[in-house]
């Protein structure tokens, strides 16, 4: 069994949240309502306690991606598997997504989103691993900055495990 090891305990992230809800608020102060697109299926929890804590009027998408098989390498090879119910035009965008690793997901994600027609697109990411990027992109706010690890809990799997952990932890292993 692959063990796990608490990498950012739960109350920092509780606290992370809160500070970018503000900064996000802060930003759209004008834009009268913003419209958060959730990419599933990692960044549910993410998006559940960042939105409570957005002080404007929010509505609220899902889409789901799939850029890496089963492994912790990623593909390269992003597949759209779910797309939004409702259009984005005139609406201020925030894509909300779990950790930004090569960037290949984001980047794709962020040039068809762009291509519908918003007011504006920001992207909010709980994590970023930087050393691990293969393309530039942008992402205004980011919650923690890590080194290169896999890492999985508070909506982050491997293989469909470890989503319920209620911090982020690093897997050591598997066999
Ligand atoms: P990218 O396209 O390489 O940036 O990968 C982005 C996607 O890969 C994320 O949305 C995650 O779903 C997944 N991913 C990347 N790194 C990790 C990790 O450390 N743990 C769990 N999922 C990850
Ligand atoms: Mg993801």
């Amino acid at each position: 069994m692959a063990t796990t090891r608490v990498l950012i305990p739960a109350d920092d992230i509780a606290a992370r949240i809160r500070g970018l809800a503000a900064e996000i608020t802060r930003d759209h102060a004008g834009a009268g309502q913003l419209h958060l697109v959730c990419v599933l299926k990692g960044a549910f929890l993410f998006l559940a306690d960042l939105v409570r804590a957005i002080d404007m009027p929010v509505t609220l998408d899902f889409m789901a991606l799939s850029s890496y098989a089963k492994g912790t390498t990623s593909s390269g090879e992003v597949r759209l598997l779910k797309d939004l119910d409702s259009a984005l035009e005139g609406r201020h965008v925030i894509v909300v997504e779990d950790i930004v690793d090569t960037g290949l997901t984001l980047h794709y994600l962020q040039e068809i989103l762009a291509a519908r027609g918003p007011k504006s697109v920001r992207t909010a990411c709980l994590l970023s691993k930087p050393s691990r990027r293969k393309i530039d992109v942008r992402v205004e706010y980011i919650g923690f900055t890590i080194e290169d690890h896999f890492v999985v809990g508070y909506g982050l799997d491997y293989a469909e495990q470890h989503r319920n952990l209620p911090h982020i932890a690093i897997l050591d292993g598997e066999d």
